[in-house]
């Protein structure tokens, strides 16, 4: 009797003790759960570091291939330490009443990411926007504000990038007459455009109606500076933007970089005074071999650096695409590269990818690890 005693409590004590470690881990590619036993629902997703928590902003998909459009909105999950996350809800929600807004339920509202202003304590959420049944043609940024990190946003406006302003590295070819038949048309990726895309001039096209922006992110620097970086020029070439100090606008001062170079899933981080650039490539939902690059000012020159990922899958990214690149608040040089897994034919389904990036001469370095803690 003793004996079964002591093994139901050696039992019980081993179930506990794994609990408490599985706990205490990041699973790439697993179901996720949060406080609820849900399994996360923040896609393409970004995460603020604000008073001591953790917030991780995503697009909450819903089961099917309807699920690729914006049903619900943007959702978030708090934290304090990357393990356990809270569903705080829904904290842009589309509009469901009104079919001519911008952002009425069934537009496209991708890869949202939230930054704080210091200076108007206001919380402001950057998303790329399309229109609803338009297809993937607007390619504009969507901009919110809240006075809480879970919200509720509400929605400010949505626009195309620098309309009218030439950014800081035009070349004199931009400036010439452009030919009207290049229509703005979306086809998942690269291939619709000739090979040397500057011989067709989208940033002269858009110069006048404003400048494509899709896949995007936030980055702001140590003195405040909010920059946004996006796939423009039909995806081919990458804008980063500075945004006004209000962080709801653009301040008209951009520069071009990466041209041709068709890259998405644009993530920038600042280490050691470096700026670092990870992303993928262009190939829709399905996944590509990241890139990565350097530079010294943020405008530039960029040095590429190559696929990050190392060893099985690399060529795929683990099966992912990048969405942000997180600084580890209080540890020392820990950046956590966070990609998606999509599962396109049921959104809510998509995975995270969540890997911690070493840096190997100074270049960022992605190897898979089943399970893994900070
Ligand atoms: C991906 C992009 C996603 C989404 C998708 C649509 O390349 O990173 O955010 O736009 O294309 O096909």
């Amino acid at each position: 009797m003793a004996h079964k005693f002591q093994f139901f409590v050696l039992f019980f004590f081993c179930i506990f003790i794994l609990k408490a470690q599985t706990s205490k881990q990041i699973i790439p590619g697993e179901i996720w759960n949060d406080n609820t036993g849900t399994h996360i629902n923040a896609h393409g997703g970004g995460v603020l570091y604000h008073k001591g928590v953790y917030y991780w902003y995503g697009e909450h998909k819903i089961a099917g291939k309807i699920g690729n459009t914006a049903q619900v909105g943007v959702g978030c999950y708090s934290s304090r330490d990357l393990y356990k996350w809270k569903n705080e809800g829904i904290a842009l929600k589309v509009d469901e009443t009104n079919p001519e807004s911008d952002i009425a339920k069934g537009c496209i509202l991708e890869r949202p990411k939230v930054i704080y202003n210091t200076k108007t304590k206001k919380f402001v959420m950057w998303f790329h926007l399309e229109l609803k049944d338009k297809g993937y043609d607007a390619a504009r940024s969507g901009v919110a504000f809240s006075d809480s990190p879970t919200g509720p946003f509400v929605f400010l406006q949505s626009f195309r990038p620098n309309t009218g302003f030439w950014p800081e590295n035009v070349q004199p070819f931009h400036k010439k007459p452009v030919a009207d038949w290049v229509k703005p048309h979306y086809c998942g990726g690269k291939g619709c455009l000739p090979a040397h895309v500057d011989s067709v001039n989208i940033l002269g096209r858009d110069f006048k109606g404003g400048q494509m922006a899709r896949d995007m992110n936030l980055f702001v620097d140590d003195d405040g500076t909010a920059y946004h970086i996006y796939s423009s020029e039909e995806n081919s070439t990458t804008h980063i933007s500075k945004l006004t100090d209000d962080y709801l606008s653009y301040s008209g001062q951009y520069f071009r970089v990466f041209p041709g170079r068709y890259m998405e899933g644009a993530t920038l981080f600042k280490r050691k005074g470096k700026y670092y650039f990870i992303a993928s490539d262009c190939t829709g939902w399905a996944p590509n071999a990241a890139r990565s690059a350097v530079a010294e000012e943020i405008f530039g020159e960029w040095t590429e650096l190559g696929n990050p990922a190392e060893g099985k899958d690399s060529e795929l990214t683990f099966h992912s695409q990048s969405t942000f690149v997180l600084k580890v608040e209080g540890k020392k040089d820990s950046y956590i590269f966070l990609g998606d897994r999509w599962t396109p034919d049921n959104p809510i389904d998509g995975r995270y990818i969540w890997l911690p990036i070493k840096f190997e001469n100074d270049a960022p370095k992605l190897y898979w690890q089943d399970h893994w803690s900070l």
